[in-house]
């Protein structure tokens, strides 16, 4: 059999890891792996390579994707999706791993509903938003990016009377944001799935600005949309001097971490025996409650993340 992978929409830690455990294992169970170049739109181009054990060598430690990845446009086009599927015959493909978040399975749902595939994902994004697993590849190593530079902007608050907002990245979830606010102990968080309290959170950071509280440390998930409207509460509501920080793509680098690692062995493995065990399947590897499964990828784009309760209960909690 002959067994492909690929990187889809936003890179993300891990995604190295899970290719060259992907090269290992298809090797080891006596298939062959190809890589897909540059996403869906390489998949469109027929950037489809057979691979060896030595292109892949020396890459564990890497953030980003070897093989790229891309945010395709034509793929939204019929005709560009049958070339694609030509492409995958032409090389026999027989089955498919996309490394991806949302709205790559959005694509990859679309694809298989049209045409004959067998097909795993392996959610891999930063944003840890994807309806159906509790993991997403490459937050923890996210989460880590962000833990160290809050760690150093709490350096220099600490040594200023002044008010710090952070803004991290998450799309439209507040995953990133809320996590990070627990781990550095911030004083704010604003994330779009709760109504953050202006006016009671104003009153209390006001009086502890006034019994002596000399800086503020705020994170604000881009997905709230209110960087601006925080940093003028913190300035004329509070009345602290207040510096802003939009942390950006920082947040996609760095080295995976030794969880990002472990998981995308995990995934990897579940997904190629799951291939290697079907023929037309159209599927996700899910991290639920400690194990992984497979559900159906129709499901997946069906359904929307939830924040868990605890994280929500959280955002109250700051104060
Ligand atoms: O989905 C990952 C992510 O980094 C989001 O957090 C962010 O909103 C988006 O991608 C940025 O996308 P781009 O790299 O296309 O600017």
């Amino acid at each position: 059999m002959a067994l492909a992978i690929m990187s889809s929409g936003g890179d993300a830690p891990g995604m190295n890891p899970a290719i060259k455990k992907f090269v290992d294992y298809v090797y080891k169970m006596g298939e062959k792996p190809y890589l897909i170049y540059d996403g869906l739109e390489g998949l469109i181009d027929n950037k489809i390579k057979p691979v060896e054990h030595r292109h892949v060598a020396g890459i564990m430690h890497r953030g980003g994707t070897i093989i790229r990845s891309s945010r395709s446009k034509r793929f939204f086009e019929y005709e560009c999706r049958q070339q694609a599927y030509n492409n995958l015959k032409e090389h026999n493909i027989t089955g498919l791993i996309v490394l991806g978040g949302d709205g790559s399975f959005r694509a990859m749902e679309k694809f298989s509903s049209e045409f004959d595939l067998n097909f795993v994902g392996i959610p891999s994004t930063i944003d840890n938003d994807i309806y159906g697993t509790e993991y997403c590849l490459g937050s923890d190593t996210a989460l880590n990016v962000i833990r160290d530079a809050l760690d150093k902007i709490r350096d220099t608050a600490t040594s200023f009377n002044r008010a710090f907002l952070v803004e991290v990245m998450g799309r439209d979830c507040g995953y990133l944001a809320i996590v990070s606010a627990m781990i550095s102990g911030a004083e704010v968080c604003v994330i779009p799935e709760a109504e953050f309290a202006y006016a009671k959170e104003g009153k209390r950071l006001r009086e502890e600005v006034e019994s002596g509280r000399n800086y503020v440390l705020a994170i604000v998930a881009e997905g709230s949309k209110q960087t601006s409207k925080v940093h003028q509460w913190l300035q004329e509501t509070i009345g602290l001097e207040t510096r802003v920080s939009i942390l950006g793509h920082i947040q996609r680098g760095g080295n995976p971490t030794v969880h990002d690692r472990l998981m995308a062995f995990d995934f990897t493995i579940t997904a190629v025996n799951h291939l290697l065990a079907h023929k037309n399947s159209n599927k996700m590897v899910a991290y639920q409650k400690g194990e992984f499964k497979l559900i159906e990828i129709k499901e997946v784009v069906s359904g929307k993340y939830q924040l868990p309760q605890r994280f929500l209960d959280a955002v109250n909690l700051l104060d």
